[in-house]
Formats: structure tokens, sequence, C-alpha cells
């Protein structure tokens, strides 16, 4: 796979939550909503079809946000006004020469630096680079076992508090 679309090894996240269903998933956005503060930099990683805008979509909506939150895959970034702003990009179809300037990307960056933000973005491999010392969460969703559902990892710059472990460690989510 090209640079762009590297997702990092499974074996590198501690076991996670099993997320059975779409609810479920939707769930769990919600609950990160909860932990939220303003100025997280959530990354999503995981293949097509994993859940990724799922996650935004019960995120935004535990966040107070009314319109409907659809997947940024040709926008590159949507933004959402809730409890917090959040910017939800998705970098799957950027090009590899492509500068995220050109996307404002300093300027979320920087609503994100004040805490008035959040940023949650899908294939975020480009975004790393500039990210400097921003702190981040990190989240990989898996397929679940014998195919069905999702398993949801977490990890995080620093280590991310136990609030954020709680939520996400095996077990399923009792919605
Ligand atoms: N826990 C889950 N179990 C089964 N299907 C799920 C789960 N979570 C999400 N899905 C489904 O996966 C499909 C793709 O979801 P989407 O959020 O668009 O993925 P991505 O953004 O990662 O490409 C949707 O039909 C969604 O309902
Ligand atoms: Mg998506």
């Amino acid at each position: 796979m090209d640079p762009l679309h590297d997702i990092p090894a499974a074996d590198g996240f501690p076991p996670g939550v099993l997320a059975t269903v779409p609810a479920d998933t939707a769930e769990l956005g919600a609950r990160a909503a909860a932990l939220l503060r303003g100025g997280e930099v959530l990354l999503l990683h995981g293949g097509l079809g994993a859940g990724k805008t799922c996650f935004v979509q019960g995120l935004c909506a535990a966040l107070g946000v009314t319109t409907e939150v659809v997947s940024p895959t040709f926008t590159l970034v949507n933004t959402y006004d809730g409890r917090f702003r959040v910017h939800h990009l998705d970098f799957y179809r950027l090009d590899a020469v492509s500068d995220l300037d050109d996307i404002g990307l300093p300027d979320l960056l920087d609503e994100v630096a004040e805490g008035s933000a959040v940023l949650a973005a899908e294939w975020p491999g480009p975004l790393l680079r500039s990210l400097g010392r921003t702190p981040f969460l990190e989240f990989l969703a898996l397929t679940g076992p014998g195919g069905m559902g999702r398993e949801w990892r977490l990890r995080g710059r620093p280590e991310p508090a136990t609030a954020w472990r709680a939520v996400f460690r095996p077990g399923g989510v009792a919605c």
C-alpha cells in the first residue's frame, strides 16, 4: 500500500472493545464525545468500510450537531458546530503532492490548539507530519472475530487517560 494509505499494525495497539453492530460504533463515538474537552486530535485508522465515518457521526450527534454528518472523502474537510466545533477530515483521496496548507490545515490546527475545536481525521497518515508535538488519540477499527462487527483499539501520544482506556478496553459495547 502507498504511504498515504498506511494503516498501523494492529499489534501496536492494546486489545480493544467489540462493536457488534453499527449502532455500537456510533455509541463509541458518543462515549468519546463525552470525554472531549476541546482541543483533541483523533486519528481514525481502519480500512474502507471499517466504520470511521459512523464513529464520527455518533460523536457529532452526541455533541449536539443537528446537520447530517457525511463523509468528507471528496471535500477533504467538513466542519460541524456542536458543543465543540468538529473538523472532520478524510485524506483517502489526497494525492501525494497535495499541500495540506491548501485545505487550511494550519488554521484548523490553531483552533484545536486554542481548545475551541476538535479534529477527527480518517486516513490520517498525511496529517501526522504536520502535528509536531500536538498530542493525539489514535483509533484503529478492525474486523471483529469471525468477520463479524468491529474491534476498536486505542492508543495515543501521550498514553490515553484512564477514562479513555476504560471505554476502549475489551468487552462489548452495551448500548
Ligand atoms: N460495528 C459494526 N459492525 C458492522 N458494521 C458496521 C459497524 N460499524 C459500522 N459498520 C458499517 O460499516 C459500513 C461502513 O461504515 P463507514 O463509517 O462509512 O466506514 P469508513 O468511514 O471507515 O469507510 C457502514 O454500513 C456502517 O454501518
Ligand atoms: Mg469514511
